[in-house]
């Protein structure tokens, strides 16, 4: 148990230190890919950035505003292997669909009372039973889905909720059909920055243009991007994979605050990081000329214990913030958001090719607690809470703000997902249960797949 000193738990109770260390060990190995993490296992080795893996450590009590914390976590060791996305020879076409020809028929009959000129609002509707689902399988995406997140790989027993589909109001969505969506997006790159949620996203993304088959044709492209395995990092900080039938592109950079962040002593390996609050990765900078369509998402790292494990020192304009107000974890967040969606507006001017869409907040359910206090979400039966929402408005008021005026669009899942409770990875682990669950990562298929549908659908 090398890191436990680390722990400056002020609880006396044993049994939850006894907890949290056996989580954050196996967090190790699992949690959102981070090319500038530590693991405490070696904290020698690691690269030149602190961790994010480090912010487990329940140190978030001197958050300012209502921490979301919880984050990211995931609870089982991953057998991932990253030479296994490294790609075979065999000759199956990702866009030789083996799944049922799409009947649209069947999406229009929920229609017939509603006037198809009505305005598409896509994050309102209803979930409804569907046996087309899941769109991919969590046994055999195994190329793309991380182990971690697949369900059908864990000891979960109940998969009742992968049987269903978003239906919008007053749309007549297509079903998500990926050799037409191949066909659309030829030659063209799709991007997904943002946390592990993002990711999620992207893998998701991956296995429904996949059908979640064995797809050795696609290729590792990430090389093109920079993304490629630093010495001493534990994975790259994403990767990018090109399916070459369509010449297709579709990648993930990770990037948990949409921050610029700037080691401000390279040489140091304990050095603080200047978060530019008011900056853009630079990877966004850098790549966004490549980009088709970009989906931005961020929020369940502005929390001060995320911040503080980071060793992330809030920068505006170039300096190190004195702004007590500022400093407020709710009022930097909000300037970053409205930052990344003002620059990205004035980009769009000279990348009139680039559609650019950002993600509302994905909901944690976690009940009778938080992820560190014994928080779960144990319910199986879906929809327990009504499947239908209605609300006026957006549910995120600060990225609705942000994006008030500017051509990026809204990617409003928030209120659909908050319906999902029974949707996360729960306690489930490949090797067994755990007593701790993760209620903010979703299973895979799931949620995030919706996601991408409403995604799609607006592309
Ligand atoms: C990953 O897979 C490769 C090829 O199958 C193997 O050589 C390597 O030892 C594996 N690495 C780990 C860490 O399992
Ligand atoms: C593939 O798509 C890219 C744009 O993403 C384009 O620049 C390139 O020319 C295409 N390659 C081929 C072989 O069509
Ligand atoms: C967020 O920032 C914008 C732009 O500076 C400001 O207009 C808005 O009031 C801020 N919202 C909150 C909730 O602080
Ligand atoms: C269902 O809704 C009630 C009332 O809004 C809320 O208190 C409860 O936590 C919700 N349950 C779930 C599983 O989301
Ligand atoms: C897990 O929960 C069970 C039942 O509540 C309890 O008996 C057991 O001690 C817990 N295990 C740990 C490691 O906390």
């Amino acid at each position: 148990m090398k890191g436990g000193n680390i722990y400056s738990f002020r609880g006396r109770h044993v049994s939850v230190a006894l907890v949290a260390v056996v989580l954050f060990s196996t967090l190790l190995w699992t949690w959102e890919r981070n090319p500038f993490s530590i693991t405490l296992r070696s904290a020698q080795e690691w690269y030149h950035l602190p961790s994010e893996f480090a912010a487990v450590v329940p140190i978030d009590s001197v958050g300012t505003t209502k921490p979301e914390k919880g984050v990211e976590k995931s609870l089982t060791p991953s057998t991932e292997n990253e030479t296994k996305l490294q790609l075979g020879v065999e000759g199956a076409s990702a866009v030789d669909s083996t799944l049922p020809e799409s009947p649209d028929i069947l999406y229009s009959q929920d229609l017939k009372s509603s006037s198809r000129n009505e305005v598409c609002d896509y994050a309102k509707g209803k979930w409804v039973a569907e046996s087309r689902r899941p769109l991919y399988s969590g046994f055999s995406c195994k190329q793309w889905l991380s182990s971690m997140w697949s369900c059908r790989m864990t000891q979960r027993p109940d998969f009742s909720f992968e049987g269903y589909r978003w239906q919008p109001k007053n749309c007549d969505m297509q079903e998500f059909d990926r050799s037409k969506f191949l066909t659309k997006m030829k030659d063209k790159t799709i991007a997904f920055i943002g946390d592990s949620l993002g990711r999620q996203q992207f893998q998701s993304l991956m296995c429904m243009a996949t059908g979640g088959e064995e797809s050795p044709e696609v290729e590792n492209v990430g090389w093109e991007y920079g993304l490629v395995k630093h010495r001493g990092a534990i994975r790259p900080d994403g990767w990018a994979y090109r399916f070459p039938k369509t010449n297709t592109t579709i990648l993930y950079y990770w990037s948990a605050s949409l921050c610029d962040l700037v080691p401000l002593n390279i040489k140091d390996k304990q050095t603080n990081v200047a978060m530019h609050l008011d900056r853009p990765p630079a990877f966004m900078r850098q790549f966004l000329h490549r980009f088709d369509v970009l989906v931005l998402n961020t929020g369940h790292h502005w929390n001060r214990g995320k911040l503080n494990a980071n060793r992330w020192v809030m920068h505006v304009d170039g300096k190190q913030n004195e702004d007590k107000k500022l400093e407020e974890i709710a009022n930097a967040k909000n300037l970053t958001i409205y930052s990344v969606s003002k620059w990205l507006d004035l980009q769009l001017v000279s990348h009139p090719r680039l559609k650019a869409f950002f993600r509302t907040l994905s909901p944690r359910h976690f009940f009778n607690g938080d992820w560190n206090t014994g928080g779960s979400c144990d319910n199986t039966i879906p929809l327990s809470n009504g499947s239908e929402v209605s609300q006026e408005g957006s549910s995120d008021p600060v990225i609705e703000g942000a994006l008030k005026g500017t051509k990026i669009k809204i990617l409003d899942i928030t209120p659909l997902s908050q319906l999902r409770d029974e949707a996360h990875m729960s306690r489930y682990t490949i090797r067994g249960t755990l007593n701790s669950s993760d209620c903010l990562h979703w299973c895979l298929p799931g949620i995030p797949d919706t996601w991408n549908e409403l995604l799609v659908a607006q592309l």
